[in-house]
């Protein structure tokens, strides 16, 4: 991934994947480095963060980088100036933009003015980090990722797009639920259905979150109102009130099933605190872990991450 972008998991092999999962690892033993001293991330941030902007800045810190936060406020992108002047002159300046945006298409645009590496810490179509510390955190706890089912609950967002994508790259067997009006578009489907053809992973749509869960190694929700869709969260909880992930729903999973969650929960709407607070849940563990997975990717890019045992093959 040297020099390179990640706006979708599309833009990963299966080979980068195994590298990064392997990398992220090491991260967790031996992840105090100088490999990135000099370097400057921005994080270039239209939305609210928490574990990203954290995660971010204590990852570039421990490598011996600086990171830069510029809010919303700061920047104003494609408002107080266009996107690519934005990216031109930021990227004269850093070694890396990460980037948190409404638009996808504004990501592109900006990434494709961008001299230097842009990585996508949201849009509203992905979030390839958060899939990858998921993966992370799946191949930890299950101890392989091709052949195992998750189940997504909920609705069809930038998380479980970038999820889905994820899955089929690593030949899992995706699954996911969600109501009438709020399912995965064609277009992303047939993309998650290319990837497949070279991994042995499967990807199953269905209405019914119990057909969804029965049997699931994984079961995994998210927000039902998206930042940015706070206008549509009356209308989405009445759409999403049968998709919440409750102890009921999770029983009709494998008994050794883990329940993940990209977070912030909405606890109450899409989850019950027993299952959030329950002996599946691993929410806390998989937030911890996007730390480790962005510094083996922000090694991987601004460095050349080498793997020197490679644990997941
Ligand atoms: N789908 C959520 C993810 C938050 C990390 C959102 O876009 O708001």
């Amino acid at each position: 991934m040297q020099g390179k972008d990640l706006l979708s998991i599309s833009d990963l092999g299966r080979d980068d994947i195994r590298r990064l999962i392997s990398g992220a690892v090491e991260m967790k033993t031996a992840g105090r480095r100088s490999a990135l001293a000099e370097k400057v991330l921005a994080l270039l941030f239209e939305k609210p963060s928490l574990r990203h902007r954290v995660s971010f800045e204590v990852a570039m810190r421990q490598l011996g980088g600086h990171c830069i936060y510029l809010s919303p406020a700061d920047v104003g992108l494609g408002q107080r100036e266009s996107v690519a002047d934005v990216a031109r002159v930021l990227s004269g300046y850093v070694d890396c933009i990460a980037a948190r945006v409404f638009s996808h298409q504004a990501l592109v645009l900006f990434a494709q003015h961008s001299r230097v590496p842009v990585i996508n810490s949201l849009s509203d179509l992905e979030h390839p980090c958060q899939a990858l510390a998921d993966l992370l955190t799946i191949y930890e706890k299950k101890g392989e990722l091709e052949g195992l089912t998750i189940a997504y609950v909920g609705d069809a967002n930038n998380v479980a797009h970038s999820l889905m994508l994820a899955a089929a790259l690593a030949g899992m067997n995706f699954r996911i639920a969600s109501p009438a009006g709020y399912a995965v578009a064609p277009a992303l489907l047939g993309q998650a259905g290319d990837l497949t053809a070279a991994s042995k992973g499967t990807i199953f749509c269905t209405e019914d979150p119990r057909l969804a869960v029965s049997g699931a190694d994984i079961v995994y929700t998210d927000v039902w109102t998206s930042m940015g869709q706070e206008s549509e969260a009356e209308k989405r909880r009445k759409a999403f009130a049968g998709y919440q992930v409750n102890s009921e729903l999770l029983s009709l999973a494998r008994a050794d099933a883990i329940f993940m969650h990209d977070l912030p929960a909405h606890r109450g709407e899409e989850v019950t605190d027993a299952v959030m607070d329950g002996p599946q849940s691993v929410v806390f563990e998989q937030s911890e872990n996007k730390m480790h997975m962005l510094k083996a990717l922000l090694l991987d890019i601004l460095g050349g991450l080498e793997v020197g045992q490679a644990d997941y093959r």
